[in-house]
Order: C-alpha cells, then structure tokens, then sequence
C-alpha cells in the first residue's frame, strides 16, 4: 500500500438467500473480511464492513417453485437464518442489508438507466427458448435435454453435470421444459450486453500492469480472461423475479443477477451511511476491498469494474480483491444440493459457545493458495492441541498462579532480567510479523504468528519457572507474573481478529476497557495492583462423542446421495431367446461352505445338486456372508454349464448367482419356496 488511506470499504460477497452459509463460505469469505476488518477497527483505522444477501437469480425462483412458494418466501427465510447466525459467529459487519430492498432497487435501477442514457449498452435481439404453456422465456437452467457433447439426459441449459461443459441452452438435444415438461420454441427476444471488448484494454492496464502484487490465483484467473478476449455480456433477463429494467418496452424483464449484485454493495453502503457513502465509494482516498471466493473473480474484477468505468463519477475501482480457493469437507467438494456442508447454523447449535473454535480452524486450514480439506478430526486435533493445550493452558497457568501468590493482584515488577527482555523482544517480532500478515492478507500466517505469543509465554514459564523461585525470591516472582500478565494481554489483542469471543473474555479478565493494537509490545497493559478475574478455563476439550456424531451425520448423507443417484445398470445388448436357453440354471442346496484360506473375498461353496456327486463352487461373495456355516441348508441358484475353472487351487464348477444391491453389496438369489436340489429355472 503505497498511497495513504483515509478510509477502507470492505466487502464480502453477496451470499445468495436461497439456503444457510457453509464453512467453504465462511474460511473463503466471511472469515478473512472479519479478520481484516477487526484488524483495521483496532488500528482505529476507519473501516466500513459491508455485507448483505444476494437475493435475485434463477436458482431462488427454482427453488420456490419446487416448494410451492413465493421467491420473496424464500430469501426471507434464507436471510435471517444467514444474518442471525453469522452475527452469533461474530461476523462484525457494519451493515448486513439484502438485495430486494428499496434503496437497492432504486440504486441498481439508477445504475442502469446512467449506462443507458450514456449509450453504453449494445441492444441485440437473439432468439431464445420460450415456453408457450407456461407463457414465458426459460432461463437457462429452465431447460433439460441432451447434451450436444456426451449426449447424457438430463443436461442443463447452461452446463451438463455429466462432462462438465458449458452449453447454450439453444444448443441442447430435445429441450424440454422443466417447468412444464413441454417441448420449448424459439422466440425473438431483446437484451442490453455490457459491451466487456470495449473496456479490455482499460482493464489490462489496470490489472495486469497496475495491479502485479494481487494474489496469482487471482491475478492468473484475471490474465487468463484478458488473454482470450473480452465478450459483450447480456446484463438483462427474461425472468419476474429481479430489479426490473428500467427502460420503456422492457415488460417482463429484469437485471441480470451478477449485473444488480455487486451493486448491492453500494445499496448498502447508502443505508449506513445515506449522506455520506459517497466518499466511500467516489473519493480516491477510499480502498476497497472485496473478500470473494475463487467462483466470483470475473464478476469482481473484470464485470463490475467495467460497470464503475462506465459509470464515472469517480468510482474507485477495488484496491485489491484477495479471492480464496475452495474449502472440501472430509475430502469431497463442499455442494449444497447434495447437503455435504457444516452448516454455520447447525454448527452454531451443536457446538453453543464454540465460535471461535471455529473460526480458528477455518483461518489455520484457509484454502489461501490452493484447495483445502476441512475435517472433523482435524478440527478435534487443533481444539484439544492448539487451543487448549497451548492457549488456554498458558493463561490460565498464569491467572492461577497470579491468585496463588498476589490474590489476584497483578504485581509491579522489578528490573527485568535478560530471559523477561528476551521474551518481550519475541513478542514483539511476532506481533509486527502478525501485522504485516495481515496488512497482505495472509491470514493464515497471521494466526500462527498470534498463536506464536502464546507459544513464547509458555516458554517463558518454562524457563523461569516462578513456583520454584517463590521459595527464594518473591520480588523475582513477581516480575514474572507481572511479564506473564503483560503477554496474556498481548495475546487477548492479537488475537482479537481472529478469536474475538475469547479475545474479549480475555481483557475482561485482565480488566483492558479498550483494546487498541497500538498496544502490542509496549508499555505495560495491565497496571500493576489490577485485581484480575478468578481464573478459569478459555478453552474446553472436545471429545470424540461430539466428533463421531458429526462423522456419523456426513456418512449418513453420504449414504441417502449415493442411494438418491443410484440407478439400475443399462440394459445389455440383445441375445436372441436359444442362446438365453443354453445357460443351464439349476437350483442346489448347500451342504458345507467355508472361507477359502488366504482369499478374502472367496467362499467355498459345496452343493447338492440333485445327482450322486456334490458340487464345488467357489464364489467371491465373502464380504457379504461373514459367517458362511449359516449358508448351510440354504437353496442358491447357480449356472450348471460353464466349463470348470481353477480358483486358488480348487476347481469350480459353475458360478453362483446373486443380485448387486445399490450400495455394491451382493446378496444370494433363492427360490421362494424350497423346491428340489437340481431344479432348472425356467
Ligand atoms: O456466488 C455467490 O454466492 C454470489 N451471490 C455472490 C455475489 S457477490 C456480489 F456481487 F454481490
Ligand atoms: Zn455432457
């Protein structure tokens, strides 16, 4: 940051209101906006935190259909649930506002009609899929059909699950709509495009020369867009849900959901500050900054961009926009509609008081730089050895033995000795390396640097150890608790951004009113003769009962997702009705069945057959059947024509039928009724 600063407008992105917030949305966004906002609050550097639901776009209007709901039924519901529990997680936003209020309808609206009035739009007429049932246009994820490219059912109008292209929904084999089932046609239909070509070249310069210290993830995506060419964008939508367009002949049309979003983040400035948001958004010593996910990089920092340029008015472009990668849970890719999420709600209810556990986990596993797993034995391992065992631990020894000596009274301290300067020298490296993490949003680094004075205060005890001392020395003791008590209180500010519950429990207990970062490493926090809190424990162990139940829950869903995609396998080629009749199946009764030594899998059946000799078989259906005696008088089918084979020495004759379950278990077929050993099925 070379140029001075008035003031910092922080925004995280918009989540969209049609279902709670995750941990990917938290450890990519929420978190690190917190973290940075905190930080610049204690610097007492003017900051405004802006956030807010997303609450236009075809996935609401999707979901309120399949409910039998109104749109505006949905992002109430999903709003509240979000805001309510970001705010238990101690996500500090300035204003949490949402996308269909007024302020935001006029603003976008106002927003529009500029770039029209200034002749920014190019209007074009297209043909586009219309539903003639339904009376209406189809969004793209309105239509089904095949896909052009791997011909696989059941593609969207915009991208097919199965190869993962993009498609136009024009371009789909058989669309149908997934409104009404009905076959759609082709109408002429008008729309505003944001003419992106235009505005490359300014954004080349901007970006790529003038932004080089931007994150490459970020940088690279940026690069990569600019090098294959900028496209008009269409910035409306045939669609009833949305800002409408506020241009005469636009019945029935809206915003497009990524053109009225970003804008969002100005709506919501105006409603704190209705006189005054101006400067946060138009003077040049205004940053902005906006905290997004890998998914919104374009949107940030190539369509809204163009949106302020075209605008004018001085709007300030983001200083930086420091994009995280994906949070994976237990080592699958976080997705909503398949329910493999922690959410933020649920976590909030299963684990009361836990925030910043959470929050702790989420900023020490950040997908900074690359993909990031979250697991629940992870987050046990760093509660119960970093948090409790490192911190917690730390400040409680210290209130403990503050009471035991000096009743709670924090002593004055005498001259310090080399190992007390030593210590404080440590802090001190820490907490401006903590600072500069920060200032460039390595957050992860921050937190390792914060939890780095916890480390060195208990390093300090180690080596000064004070309940040996007190034998000899009380006024040492005493500047050794005094020191201790200066590093709790270190601690509580360094960590406030990232822990803030436990932060302020902290300078409760150590009586600081106000923290400020100005703080960190100087003059003594605590005054001596402060009566501090009782001590107790920052932190609690968390058990394997609470983890297990959580592990449980995603291996149940991932149980009921994998029996929701089953389907059976495709029907084989034909084979005419002889060559059927030439598979010989016959029914037998087992008489003796054992594991096969040294095969897992395999079982050695031995059947009667109906004829004098028993018949081997040898089936690899172990897994299934842990206890093979009990087979014992059971009846299996079996085919009694294949020529023998050798399996692990033994030589069986023929093969023994079962049915493949959804889940990939096999289970023996029987007749229904106990009929002779030898029968044939017919
Ligand atoms: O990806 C999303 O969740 C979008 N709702 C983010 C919007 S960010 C901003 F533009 F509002
Ligand atoms: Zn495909």
């Amino acid at each position: 940051m070379d140029k001075q600063y008035k003031r910092t407008l922080v925004t995280s992105a918009l989540p969209y209101a049609n279902g709670p917030v995750h941990i990917g949305h938290l450890a990519g966004v929420y978190v690190p906006a917190d973290i940075y906002t905190r930080f610049l609050r204690l610097c007492e550097r003017p900051v405004a935190f802006i956030g807010g639901s997303d609450e236009h776009g075809v996935p609401i209007t999707i979901k309120a259909k399949a409910e039998g709901v109104t749109p505006q039924d949905i992002v109430d519901r999903y709003h509240t649930i979000i805001r309510d529990s970001m705010k238990e997680l101690g996500i500090s936003f300035d204003v949490y506002s949402r996308t269909t209020s007024e302020t935001h309808a006029a603003t976008a609206s106002e927003f529009f009609r500029r770039l029209y009035d200034k002749g920014v739009f190019v209007e074009k007429d297209s043909m586009q899929l219309y539903d003639e049932k339904a009376g209406q246009f189809l969004a793209d994820r309105y239509v089904v059909g095949e896909c052009p490219n791997c011909h696989a059912q059941g593609a969207y109008g915009d991208q097919c699950e199965k190869c993962g292209s993009s498609l136009n929904a024009t371009d789909l084999i058989n669309p149908v709509s997934a409104i009404t089932g009905t076959t759609p046609v082709l109408r002429q239909t008008r729309h505003w495009y944001l003419p992106l070509d235009r505005y490359e070249e300014a954004l080349r310069r901007w970006i790529l020369e003038g932004h080089t210290e931007w994150k490459t993830n970020v940088y690279g995506q940026c690069k990569s867009w600019l090098d294959t060419g900028l496209q008009p964008r269409a910035v409306s939508r045939d669609l009833d849900w949305g800002v409408p367009v506020p241009v005469e002949g636009a019945e029935g049309k809206v915003l497009y959901v990524w053109f009225d979003a970003p804008i969002g983040y100005i709506s919501n400035t105006k409603e704190i500050y209705p006189d005054t948001w101006e400067e946060w958004w138009k003077s040049d010593d205004t940053r902005l900054i906006h905290f997004i996910g890998k998914d919104n990089i374009v949107f940030h920092c190539i369509v809204f961009p163009a949106m302020l340029m075209a605008y004018g008015d001085n709007y300030q472009l983001p200083d930086n926009v420091p994009a995280n990668e994906f949070l994976n849970l237990e080592g699958d890719k976080i997705s909503t509609s398949r329910n493999w999420a922690v959410w933020l709600h649920e976590y909030l209810r299963d684990f009361p008081g836990k925030q910043d556990v959470l929050r702790y986990v989420l900023t020490a596993n950040a997908p900074e730089t690359k993909d990031n797993d979250f697991t629940w034995k992870d987050f046990q391992a760093r509660n119960n050895n970093e948090l409790v065992a490192i911190l917690g631990n730390f400040v409680n020894r210290v209130m403990v033995l503050t009471h035991k000596y000096f009743g709670g009274e924090v002593p004055a301290a005498g001259a310090l000795a080399d190992v007390d300067t030593a210590a404080l020298a440590e802090i001190k490296t820490a907490t401006e390396a903590l600072a500069e993490a920060i200032e460039t949003f390595h957050f992860r680094e921050g937190l390792r640097q914060a939890m780095e004075i916890a480390r060195i205060g208990n390093r300090y005890l180690q080596e000064t150890e004070p309940w040996k001392v007190s034998r000899t020395d009380m006024a040492r003791v005493a500047t050794i608790l005094n020191t201790a008590v200066q590093i709790c209180a270190n601690i509580a500010i360094a960590c406030e951004p990232f822990m803030p519950f436990m932060a302020h429990t902290l300078a409760d207990d150590l009586r600081i009113a106000d923290m400020k970062w100005s703080m960190l490493a100087g003059e003594a926090i605590v005054p001596a003769g402060t009566k501090l809190a009782e001590a107790h424990f920052l932190f609690e162990k968390i058990d394997d009962a609470a983890i297990d139940a959580q592990i449980e829950r995603l291996q149940r869903i991932k149980e009921e997702n994998r029996l929701k995609a089953w389907k059976p396998a495709p029907v084989q080629a034909e084979v005419d009705f002889d060559t059927f009749c030439r598979s010989d199946i016959r029914v037998a009764t087992v008489t003796a069945c054992e594991k096969v030594p040294k095969a897992d899998k395999l079982l050695k059946f031995t059947l009667d057959d109906g004829t004098a000799e028993p018949r081997t078989i040898v089936s690899g259906i172990a897994a299934y059947y842990p206890e093979p005696d009990k087979l014992v008088g059971r009846q299996v089918c079996f085919i009694a024509n294949l020529p023998p084979r050798k399996l692990r020495g033994i030589v069986s004759q023929g093969m023994i039928l079962s049915a493949e379950n959804s889940d990939g278990t096999l289970s023996l077929i029987a007749p229904s009724d106990t009929v002779a050993a030898g029968a044939q099925v017919k």
